[in-house]
C-alpha cells in the first residue's frame, strides 16, 4: 500500500435541516490490518444517494449512522490486503465502504461485498448497474407496471433514478414526460436522456402544464420529489393510475415533521380507482439479476445510456452530498478519490 494515512469522514452531530460542514469531521488514522477473515479495501468511487440523508438523521429501513462512526455510503474499490479467499488482492468490489480511503470489512453484514462482473467500470457498477438503475427498473416495472401507449410523469427527471426511469418508459414504448428544476436540466432531460417533454417546476405552473402535455391523465406517476409536485400529479391521474413512490426529496430536509407539505389531492385515488404504493429496492435483491439483464440488453440495443456526474477527492465529501439537495447534479452523482 503506498498511502500511510486513512482519511476518514464520520458524524460529528445528527444534522438538522440543510447539511453543515460540522455535520461531519475528517479524521487521520492508520491504515487498518485485516484480522482472520477480513480484507482491506481500497476506495477509488463513493455513489451520492438522497437517502444517504436520512441514514444521518434517524433509524429508518436500515440503522441510522452513529455519531463518532464513518459516514456510510456506497462504493467501489479494490482488495490491497486480504486473509479472506473469496475477496483477494487485486479483486475489484463493491459494498458499503463508506467516506474514507480505505475500509476494513469480512464483506458481511446487511449490504454485503460483492465482487464486480469481470469488465464492468465502477461508475457502472454503482450507477445503472447499482442500486439507481434498480430502482428504476423495478419500481417502474413491477411497482408502476407500464403498458405500451402510458403516459409515464417522472418527478425528480434529470437525477440518477428518474433520468433512467424515463428512458426505460420510452424503451418500454411509453411516452415520458419530466419534471425537473430549471430550463437548463429541462433541456437536458429532453435532449440527452430523450425523453418527449419536460416540465420546469421552478417557472411553469406544473399541473397545468402536466394537463397540457397529457390531457387524457396519467398513466403511471414515478415520484421521487413529493409534496406539491406529488399533488400536481394526482391532480391528474388517468383512470386506474399507479402512482410509484420512490422517494419524497424535498422534505429530507425538514427540520421536524411539521415542516413537511402534506398531501392535498389525495382523493383523487378514489375518484380514479387508482393505486398509490411504496417500495424499497433492496426487497428485490433476489432479482437483481434479472434486472442487470435488462438494462444491459437495453444499454447494448442503444435504448438507454448510463449518465454519471463524477465529482473528485474525499475531502469533497459533505460538499457532494450537498449537490443533491442543491440541484446540482445531472444523472447518478459519483465521487472518484
Ligand atoms: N425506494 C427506494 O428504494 C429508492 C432507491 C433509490 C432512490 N430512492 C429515492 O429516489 C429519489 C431520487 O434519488 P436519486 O438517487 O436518483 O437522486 P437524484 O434524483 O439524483 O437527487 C437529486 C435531485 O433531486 C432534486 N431535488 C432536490 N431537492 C429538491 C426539492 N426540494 N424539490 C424538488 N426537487 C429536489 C434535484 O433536482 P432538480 O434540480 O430537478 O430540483 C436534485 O438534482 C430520492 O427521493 C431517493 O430517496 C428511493
Amino acid at each position: 500500500m503506498a498511502d500511510s494515512i486513512n482519511r476518514r469522514w464520520l458524524l460529528a452531530q445528527r444534522p438538522s435541516g440543510n447539511l453543515k460542514d460540522s455535520d461531519f469531521e475528517l479524521v487521520r488514522e492508520a491504515i487498518p490490518t485485516p484480522g482472520a477473515g477480513e480484507f482491506v479495501v481500497k476506495v477509488t468511487h463513493l455513489s451520492f444517494d438522497p437517502t444517504q440523508r436520512g441514514w444521518l438523521a434517524a433509524d429508518s429501513y436500515l440503522p441510522a449512522v452513529k455519531i463518532g462512526e464513518v459516514v456510510r455510503a456506497g462504493g467501489a474499490g479494490e482488495v490491497v490486503a486480504s486473509n479472506n479467499p473469496k475477496f483477494p488482492v487485486g479483486a475489484k468490489v463493491q459494498g458499503a465502504f463508506g467516506w474514507q480511503d480505505y475500509c476494513l470489512t469480512d464483506g458481511g453484514g446487511f449490504w454485503p461485498c460483492a465482487t464486480l462482473h469481470p469488465g464492468m467500470s465502477a461508475e457502472h457498477a454503482l450507477g445503472i448497474f447499482g442500486t439507481t438503475g434498480l430502482t428504476a427498473y423495478f419500481g417502474l416495472r413491477d411497482v408502476g407496471q407500464p403498458k405500451t401507449g402510458d403516459v409515464v410523469l417522472i418527478s425528480g427527471a434529470a437525477g440518477a433514478t428518474g433520468s433512467v426511469v424515463g428512458q426505460i418508459a420510452k424503451a418500454m414504448g411509453c411516452t415520458a414526460i419530466g419534471i425537473a428544476g430549471g430550463k437548463t436540466k429541462c433541456d437536458w432531460v429532453v435532449e440527452t436522456a430523450g425523453f418527449d417533454a419536460c416540465i420546469d417546476y421552478k417557472s411553469e405552473p406544473v399541473a397545468k402544464r402536466i394537463k397540457e402535455l397529457a390531457p387524457k391523465g396519467v398513466n403511471v406517476v414515478f415520484e421521487n420529489v413529493g409534496g406539491d409536485i406529488l399533488d400536481a400529479a394526482l391532480a391528474n391521474l388517468a383512470q386506474r393510475a399507479r402512482v410509484v413512490l420512490c422517494g419524497g426529496i424535498s422534505s429530507y430536509n425538514a427540520a421536524s415533521a411539521a415542516e413537511i407539505q402534506g398531501l392535498k389531492n389525495y382523493m383523487a385515488l378514489t375518484v380514479t380507482r387508482s393505486r398509490m404504493e411504496g417500495f424499497i429496492v433492496l426487497d428485490y435483491a433476489p432479482r437483481f439479476a434479472e434486472g442487470v439483464k435488462a438494462l444491459a440488453d437495453w444499454m447494448a440495443a442503444g435504448a438507454i445510456k448510463s449518465i454519471e456526474d463524477v465529482q473528485e477527492g474525499l475531502e469533497n465529501a459533505p460538499a457532494t452530498l450537498r449537490r443533491l439537495f442543491e440541484g446540482k447534479n445531472f444523472g447518478k452523482q459519483l465521487l472518484r478519490l
